[in-house]
């Protein structure tokens, strides 16, 4: 049952009003005639008190000093003033600074008051509903972050293994092909710092860094005399070339953890124009981490010597990068990034000059 306080010095008032409230309403009043036997009583500790009634002038404390200092005790009670009309104005203030419920003035509309208490306590209710819910949220949100943590430890743990596997895995790549000495470490430092300058997350710049070290993996399955061949590859020979993406992919694809680095494996070729290998994907259908990779994969490939012919002067490997993102190949922004670090000497850095 829920219960109401009442306070006001004139015991003709709570006896009134408490005998109007009990026999309208199925709610138990308790009375008082002054707050410092209130305040004396401990039933303000008690916690059972839905709503309260108060008068304002009364002896050694008014009524507004009275339901603050219950708001700074239970502040679940809902407050109600009972106010002479000289005092009007100081209850109108007092409705947002005290989160007054509701002021009622002398002479009181019986009509009136019991429709006022019903709705405060059934206002009472659902707030300490709401509240209730909120704390059930409340737990379960910091139930989740703690299964979050879990996972990600576990998911680090799992990428701290798949890390160590990689490294063996173009290991197996870089045994095979001579040229490859270096390019994958060079590629997957020139991606990540492609990828911080394009703000990526730092989930994404994982993947891009994994992305690059495992991007040519497929070249395992390229016969040695074609990887290694000096000079240009003729068509058939290139042809074959053409498939190490595929079997890259296919080679990746198995380990849960590699999804994303498999799909830049795959389309590390290809093209915004559409003119790439092996899927002729066009723009939109190839990720940025994708695109990042491709070009940090160009440039390594121009700039740098290979068993049969020496590097590109940095200028000239740089404007060939740069046409082709002129020509809709390339991704312009992220060219735009490469060309800056050559101006800041940060990508010469990379290349240790
Ligand atoms: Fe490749």
């Amino acid at each position: 049952m829920s219960k109401i306080l009442l306070i006001d010095d004139e015991i003709m008032i709570t006896s009134t009003l408490s005998t109007l409230i009990e026999m309208m309403l199925d709610y138990e009043v308790i009375t008082f005639n002054n707050p410092k036997t209130l305040i004396e009583s401990g039933i303000l500790e008690s916690g059972k008190i839905d709503l309260v009634i108060s008068d304002f002038i009364m002896p050694y404390m008014n009524g507004l000093d009275l339901l603050s200092l219950i708001k700074e005790k239970q502040p679940h009670i809902v407050p109600i003033l009972l106010t002479g009309y000289s005092d009007k104005e100081s209850a109108i203030k007092s409705i947002n600074d005290l989160g007054l419920y509701y002021y009622l003035e002398k002479p009181w509309d019986n009509h009136e008051l019991i429709k006022v208490i019903q709705n405060g306590i059934e206002k009472g209710k659902l707030e300490n509903e709401l509240s209730q819910k909120l704390v059930v949220i409340e737990k379960k949100n910091q139930e989740i972050s703690r299964l979050y943590d879990l996972l990600r430890r576990d998911f680090d743990k799992e990428m701290g293994n798949v890390l160590e596997f990689i490294v063996s895995l173009t290991n197996l790549v870089e045994a095979k092909d001579a040229y490859t000495d270096n390019h994958t470490r060079r590629v997957s430092d020139l991606a990540l710092a492609l990828g911080v300058r394009k703000s990526l997350s730092q989930e994404q710049l994982r993947y891009v860094e994994i992305g690059a070290m495992i991007h040519d993996i497929g070249k395992v399955s390229t016969p040695e005399s074609i990887l290694n061949k000096p000079g240009a590859l003729t068509p058939e020979e290139f042809e074959i070339m053409k498939n190490h993406p595929e079997a890259g992919a296919r080679i990746i694809r198995p380990i849960s953890a590699l999804q994303k680095p498999s799909e830049m494996v795959l389309s590390h070729h290809e093209k915004l124009d559409g003119s790439g290998y092996p899927n002729g994907l066009k723009a939109d259908e190839i990720s940025v981490e994708t695109r990042i990779i491709t070009i940090s994969d160009i440039f390594d490939a121009l700039y740098t010597d290979r068993p049969y012919r020496k590097g590109m002067p940095l200028e000239k490997a740089l404007n060939i990068l740069k046409s082709d993102a002129e020509n809709g190949k390339l991704d312009q922004e992220l060219v735009g990034f490469l060309l800056e670090m050559a101006d800041s000497g940060e990508l010469q850095k990379i290349y240790g000059e």
